[in-house]
């Protein structure tokens, strides 16, 4: 009929994401992408976008919270590409009736292989030893040479035990480790199907060769190991996180790593994000610092992108997303 025009619903997509997977939700909806550098967008040119949206596709780096939420007054859905979603302020959007949702299952795997990999190249030294080798400081083998720890039949303390804990306890179990864990409730059926035990924290601290903080972050997780944590820990013990910055406070874990109150640690994430390169974490030579790259393989991070869309599209036809974190 002459003057009805078949409207698409606007949604605005925050960084550039996969063609296949913009093409997916351009079907849907019309859509407006921030894309200009693959840097977050600017808050100013945020709050302007997101004025006439139902659907905003966003990424960790993106701060949703009260104030911004407040200029959506169409907004539906908020899709988050990732598993944490603490950017979002998800009270905030609850009290407004928005969706929000987040990405979990499909990067389970993939970061547990980080998380382990990262154990690995702590507790055996590998960067430090690959820069000796590259700046010409090898002169010949040698019986304590870039010795570390021993990773085999060690005691591995998991704190949060999600979906990525249970994967790091299955790889952990095929190096014979034995697995303690903490989670504010207990797993009874992970317990019997895996042969690991629950502790409280201290006892977790005390006895593990390797802490791994994966738990989300949260306002009670925040400065979760600080430095009385870290005396806790053996001076021969390895700190890893792949989870959050904030749930390791990074002036008691350099103080720990600087006099040897813990041996090693290996992180993936820091408070800060992308941490400065004079902090002076990453003058230690006992700290491995990674890029938040947990998720980050190929295939992957097609599939969150792909989920993201899809809970995206979901809520906006006015069905129930898969993965909503709305309480
Ligand atoms: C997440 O999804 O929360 C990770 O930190 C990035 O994949």
């Amino acid at each position: 009929m002459e003057g009805m025009v078949n409207m698409k619903p606007k949604v605005y997509v925050t960084r550039q994401i996969p063609d296949e997977v913009l093409a997916m939700i351009r079907q849907a909806c019309e859509v407006r992408v921030w894309s200009e550098s693959d840097v977050p967008v600017p808050r100013d040119v945020l709050e302007r976008e997101i004025a006439d949206v139902e659907g905003l596709y966003c990424l960790l780096t993106d701060q949703v919270d009260e104030a911004l939420l407040e200029r959506a007054p169409r907004l539906k859905i908020v899709s988050n590409m990732a598993v944490g979603y603490n950017n979002i302020d998800v009270e905030a959007a609850t009290r407004r009736g928005i969706m929000v949702t987040n990405t979990p299952d499909v990067l389970t795997e993939t970061t547990a292989d980080l998380t382990f990999a990262l154990l690995m190249a702590t507790a055996r030294r590998l960067l430090e030893a690959s820069d000796y080798l590259r700046r010409g400081d090898w002169q010949t083998w040698s019986p304590m040479l870039l010795t570390g720890q021993d990773v085999f039949g060690s005691t591995l303390g998991i704190i949060g035990m999600g979906r990525i804990g249970e994967a790091l306890v299955r790889r952990a179990k095929g190096f014979n480790m034995n697995v303690l864990y903490y989670n504010r409730t207990r797993k009874e059926k992970t317990e019997e199907a895996y042969g690991i035990r629950y502790t409280d924290m201290n006892e977790l601290l005390r006895m593990s060769d390797f802490v791994c903080v994966l738990t989300p972050y949260t306002p009670q997780t925040h400065d979760l190991i600080g430095a009385a944590e870290l005396r806790r820990m053996k001076p021969t013990a390895v700190l890893i996180n792949t989870s959050r910055g904030g749930i390791v406070n990074e002036d008691a874990l350099y103080e720990a790593l600087r006099d040897g109150t813990i041996w090693a640690a290996g992180l993936d994430v820091f408070e800060r994000e992308p941490v400065v390169p004079d902090h002076p974490l990453l003058t230690l030579p006992n700290l491995v610092s990674l890029p938040h790259i947990g998720s980050a393989s190929v295939a992957t991070r097609i599939q969150m992108a792909r989920l993201a869309a899809n809970q995206l599209i979901d809520a906006i036809n006015g069905h129930r997303p898969a993965h909503l974190v709305n309480p």
